[in-house]
């Protein structure tokens, strides 16, 4: 599956990490692999080996400088294209610079993200054309933090539309939830939705069916996932958001939240509503975080945790609240960073899935499992992904909607360019 993730280019950290050029470095460890991320004097940003390979210093330490990150225990110098540059403690250092140069991963920088591509050089992909990437900075927010959990854990939340109606009910607004979820949920209080899993050649579209209070009418919500691991949550207008699980290493994953606006930018009551943690982003704090092997990176920590019980309240859980925990992420965490791993892993890496008891609802999972694992299985056999050179695919929406269509597909012919296309709504 790492072989697979290779393949495509993958979100790496928020370009505002690395703003100013010839700043700090930043810790990356993406699908096991520790690398350092810059910004050069020039404005380019480098993804490179996380080690000097002289006697292998740790080249966060080191000066971001003319064009160049220096290592701070000898002064070897690299530039984003890994080359080394400058080797200061040898006196015939042109003839040995050229065997000196480290790993470097193209980068590209779209919707406010660091892209990092990792796969091998003549197979270079292209990017994923998602809407959130293509529009202006004022229109679009995304961060990142870190799950303590394996990646596909994360993921499979997204396409879980099932819980959506049990995890994150929360019948009070004081209880910290918007009054937008609140009221959004009433569509979602029948527990069973009718599910549809139709798949496209980026992955599927899913479509939910509720039953409204009225009758002949039913409540879709429409949820896209796009290999190997972008969601598109389903909604009826902007904002819309969604989410990319992007490996740590088996046991942790970078969750990297979307929030965009196709038709305007976003004001500032929206602005600090995202800040309160009540969705996603949670609320979290910068920092860094030691994983198991030693490496720190540089991250963004959740405050509610599996350290301090998420914060659950128990007092407002027997209040309505279905968790009695505050945020959307926060509850979806408790769940996905506390399951069961398979014997030999640490709780919250890969789960055994073959203790699971999967019914109906679990449809679209088991779809995303069985598309994931065969294009693994494929490109073990030599066969490549051809989502990854088709960056056009991934021009799609989510939608929300009430519609007489009791099946998926024509309810899905009837708002076919609002779901299948870019075109404005
Ligand atoms: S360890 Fe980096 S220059 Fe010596
Ligand atoms: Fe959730």
């Amino acid at each position: 599956m790492g072989n697979l993730f290779r393949r495509f280019w993958l979100p790496a950290l928020l370009s505002r990490e690395v703003a100013e050029p010839d700043g700090a470095p930043k810790r990356l460890r993406i699908l096991s692999e520790d690398l350092v991320a810059f910004r050069d004097t020039g404005g380019r940003v480098g993804i490179v080996a996380a080690y000097c390979p002289h006697k292998l210093a740790m080249l966060f330490w080191g000066r971001n400088e003319e064009h160049g990150l220096r290592c701070a225990y000898h002064g070897w110098k690299f530039d984003t294209d890994g080359d080394c540059v400058d080797l200061p403690n040898v006196a015939d250092a042109d003839t040995i610079k050229r065997k000196m140069g480290i790993t470097s991963y193209p980068t590209h920088e779209a919707g406010g993200v660091v892209w990092v591509y990792m796969g091998p050089d003549h197979l270079e992909p292209e990017l994923p054309a998602l809407e959130w990437t293509e529009l202006p900075e004022p229109q679009v927010q995304v961060s990142r933090w870190l799950q303590c959990s394996n990646w596909a854990q994360g993921m499979e939340g997204e396409i879980d539309s099932s819980h959506v109606s049990f995890l994150h009910r929360a019948n009070k607004p004081e209880h910290g939830l918007p009054d937008a979820f609140t009221s959004y949920l009433p569509g979602l209080i029948d527990g069973a939705p009718e599910l549809t899993v139709k798949e496209t050649p980026y992955g599927y579209v899913a479509g939910a069916r509720r039953q409204t209070d009225q009758p002949g009418e039913y409540f879709w919500r429409v949820t896209q996932w796009l290999v190997p691991m972008f969601s598109l949550i389903a909604n009826s207008s902007y904002p819309r958001s969604g989410r990319a699980w992007v490996p740590v290493d088996d046991d942790h994953v970078t969750t990297f939240g979307y929030m965009f606006n196709a038709e305007r930018p976003f004001n500032d009551a929206e602005l600090a509503e995202l800040e309160r943690g009540t969705f996603f982003p949670p609320r979290m704090t910068p920092g860094a975080h030691r994983l198991p092997n030693g490496y720190i990176i540089d991250t963004f920590l959740p405050d509610a945790n599996s350290g301090n019980d998420y914060l659950i309240d128990r007092d407002i859980q027997t209040d309505g609240n279905y968790t009695g925990i505050f945020g959307v992420n926060e509850q979806d965490r408790c769940i996905q960073e506390t399951l069961p791993a398979a014997e030999g892993n640490v709780q919250g890496s890969i789960v055994d899935r073959s203790r699971e008891r999967l019914v109906a609802s679990d449809v679209p999972v088991i779809t995303a499992r069985r598309i994931l694992l065969d294009l693994a299985r494929a490109l073990e056999a030599g066969i490549e992904p051809t989502q990854a050179g088709q960056g056009d695919l991934y021009a799609v929406r989510s939608l929300a909607a009430t519609s007489p269509h009791r099946e998926f597909e024509p309810f899905l012919d009837a708002f076919h360019t609002r779901v299948m296309t870019l075109q404005p709504e």
